[in-house]
């Protein structure tokens, strides 16, 4: 399929082979990491599948964030391999959402220009990216009014122009850490929906890195489960409720029984340590 102009709209998961549907996206093999005698990953093997959304859940500083700054580059490993559908991630488009969104976005750039910033590194002439942005902007019903700076942004919108800014690439995997935790209940909720919406549009994997149990169920495919360091996958737990998720399906059976067994597990882990 060759589509000119390109909108995240425009790829879906139904652009690709059976196979490339049901290989995993990311394979992570032999992943190795020290901080000085602490071992957090020995020889840690894992694969992503694609087109989900996954959370990263596990005890305070087991490595979560470890975990997708080495996938996304950002943390050398020590040793092993990340290939995505076989490549090395310098060929990758991805996309990384950070918890501090106060000190991710340029505060002397309008939101807008935060938004179209990846363009410009990628070379696209002004004309185009204002294009791909309203397009996005368009695409995901944004209220906001992106003419503004970001300190005169709510944080929530501060956060949604982060991840508008780390879309806009159209990117194959979309990271982030704890994006939501710096923002108020109400904000919370909102982003989540606003985030899933932007999964259920896109079909983008995502890892998701979450301290919030509720939210990690709530939002996710699968909850990746992880031990104290060195990590290793306590389980890899499916959640297959219906999308769009709502308030109502909090209540559901379904829910509460998938969020106990992840709680149950996760107790398990912070005593044996
Ligand atoms: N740059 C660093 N130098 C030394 N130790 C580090 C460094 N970064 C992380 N660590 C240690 O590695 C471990 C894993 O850190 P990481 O931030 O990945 O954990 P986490 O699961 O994301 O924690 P949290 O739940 O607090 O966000 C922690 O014990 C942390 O103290
Ligand atoms: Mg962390």
């Amino acid at each position: 399929m060759n589509n000119p102009h390109p909108t995240i709209a425009t790829r879906p998961a139904a652009v690709f082979d059976d196979s490339r549907r049901t290989a995993p996206h990311v394979t992570i093999r032999g992943l190795t990491k020290h901080y000085e005698d602490t071992a957090i990953y020995d020889r840690f093997d894992f694969d992503i599948p694609r087109g989900k959304l996954i959370s990263v859940f596990g005890p305070n500083g087991c490595g979560k964030s470890t975990l997708i700054n080495m996938i996304a580059g950002l943390v050398p490993m020590d040793d092993g391999e990340v290939l995505f559908d076989g490549r090395p991630l310098k060929q990758v488009k991805f996309g990384y959402v950070f918890q501090n969104y106060r000190e991710a976005l340029f505060p002397w750039l309008r939101a807008f220009d935060n938004i179209a910033y990846p363009l410009k590194l990628m070379g696209l002439a002004k004309g185009e990216r204002d294009a791909r942005v309203e397009r996005l902007s368009t695409h995901l019903g944004v209220k906001i009014d992106l003419a503004l700076y970001p300190y005169q942004l709510s944080g929530g919108q501060q956060q949604l122009v982060s991840i508008m800014r780390a879309l806009i690439v159209e990117p194959e995997i979309l990271f982030l850490d704890e994006p939501f935790s710096a923002l108020d209940y109400e904000m919370t909720l909102f982003m989540r929906d606003q985030l899933q919406r932007v999964f259920m549009e896109t079909a983008t994997t995502m890892v998701l890195v979450s301290h919030d149990l509720e939210e990690a169920v709530y939002l996710s495919d699968y909850v990746l489960l992880l031990s104290r360091a060195p990590a290793r996958v306590v389980e890899f737990v499916p959640y297959a409720a219906p999308r769009p998720r709502s308030d109502k399906t909090i209540s559901e059976p379904d829910f509460v029984a998938t969020k106990a067994h992840c709680l149950r597990l996760f107790q398990q882990e912070v005593q044996r340590g």
